[in-house]
């Protein structure tokens, strides 16, 4: 049976998120810290990782479950061979009203200048560039492999150039480490039709060390930019949202759509579990409720045994029929680095 699926919390099953690879070419401290990802870290070998033809099949079955929106994630997913010819066989695909998906990517923008074009015309609709700092030296020190941040800025360039739509940059925010362009990045993007979305730094996976007085709360991005920046609340768009809106005002204290907006995404701090309604497939197929799971449930097998069509996408109804997965809203009321016991999954395995 397909229709609308909803968990134990009446939360619908809206959006895919799949990680195409476990690899990665930066070492963000706050994701992929040098001293685990080193080089004795063991990756997945090829033959565990799902094809395309697989990540396709299992997307279509999602998608008569109800997703609308799939977003590919790594690792950094321009780093699966030929991601471009992925992104055609997804775009094939039709939503229960009979739409295209909204087709997406977050990337850390290290080789979109080279594959803009390519994944464009494979149907990709839109893009977002994770970005944590516009001062040379501080984004080579913040992804750990010397990396320059022009060659990010050409790739979100090259995105604009071959007309991928609402492009958005994601900031992690660390205080102490980059808060202080909390400004001079909101005066760079707005205007430019891209919107800049600002990330409390969360305590997900269990290797970054993370701490509370190192997350710079939401509240007070949008304080400091206030002060220099007037902005007006702006209301969500879709139920489900990750980001709180706020859009520049003009000289009349309204919104200039000109101006555009930025986005605060407070999953520490007010947490947004409510109406969350994302899954997440990794690379080997494994199928995860929550950024912070400890455990997801293997479709893989199923994939690769001789199960149908219909048994797998009646284990993908189960499964989310029985999800009561809230971790943030949990979490705000448990003592800080308890984390909830398991040893949770690494955001670059599941993406973010
Ligand atoms: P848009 O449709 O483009 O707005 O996408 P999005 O906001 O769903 O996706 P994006 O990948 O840009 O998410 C931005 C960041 O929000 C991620 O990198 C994570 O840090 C965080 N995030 C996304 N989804 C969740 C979630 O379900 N729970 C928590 N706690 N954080 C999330
Ligand atoms: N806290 C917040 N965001 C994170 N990301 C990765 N690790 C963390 C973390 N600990 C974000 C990246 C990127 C996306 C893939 O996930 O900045 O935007
Ligand atoms: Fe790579 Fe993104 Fe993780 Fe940085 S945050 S290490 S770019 S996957
Ligand atoms: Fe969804 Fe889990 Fe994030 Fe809450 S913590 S919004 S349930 S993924």
């Amino acid at each position: 049976a397909t229709g609308l699926l909803q968990d134990t919390l009446s939360r619908p099953l809206r959006d895919l998120r799949i990680s195409v690879t476990d690899r990665c070419n930066f070492r963000c401290g706050y994701c992929m810290p040098k001293e685990v990802f080193d080089k004795h870290y063991r990756y997945l070998p090829h033959s565990d990782l799902l094809s395309f033809e697989e990540i396709t099949r299992l997307a279509r079955l999602f998608m008569a479950h109800g997703v609308r929106k799939i977003r590919l994630t790594g690792g950094e997913p321009l780093l699966r061979k030929d991601l471009e010819n992925l992104v055609a066989q997804l775009a094939e695909l039709r939503t229960l009203e009979g739409r295209v998906p909204d087709l997406t990517l977050t990337t850390n923008g290290s080789l979109l200048a080279r594959k803009a074009r390519a994944l464009k015309a494979a149907g990709l609709r839109r893009v977002t560039v994770s970005l944590d700092s516009l001062q040379d030296d501080v984004f080579r020190r913040m992804n750990d492999v010397d990396f320059p941040v022009a060659d990010v800025l050409a790739g979100i360039e090259a995105a604009q150039a071959v007309g991928l739509e609402h492009i958005k940059v994601n900031m992690v925010v660390k205080r102490g480490t980059n808060d202080h362009e909390i400004p001079a990045m909101a005066r760079h993007f707005r205007g430019t039709g891209i919107t800049l979305r600002f990330i409390e730094y969360m305590d997900v996976g269990a290797t970054n060390g993370w701490r509370m007085d190192e997350v710079l709360p939401s509240a007070e991005v949008i304080a400091r930019l206030q002060a220099e920046l007037p902005l007006v609340p702006l209301a969500a768009q879709s139920a489900g949202e990750t980001a709180k809106r706020w859009g520049y005002a003009g000289p009349d204290g309204r919104h200039d759509p000109r101006l555009g907006e930025v986005g605060v995404i407070s999953s520490v701090t007010q947490a947004f579990c409510g109406d969350c309604n994302r899954a997440r497939l990794s690379m080997e197929g494994r199928l995860y409720l929550c950024l912070f799971a400890s455990q997801g449930w293997d479709l893989r097998s199923l994939l690769r045994g001789s199960a149908g069509d219909a048994q797998i996408s009646a284990a993908i109804a189960h499964i989310w029929q029985g999800r009561g997965d809230r971790y943030s809203e949990l979490r705000a009321s448990l003592p800080p680095e308890t984390g909830g016991g398991q040893r949770r999954i690494e955001m670059s395995y599941i993406g973010g």
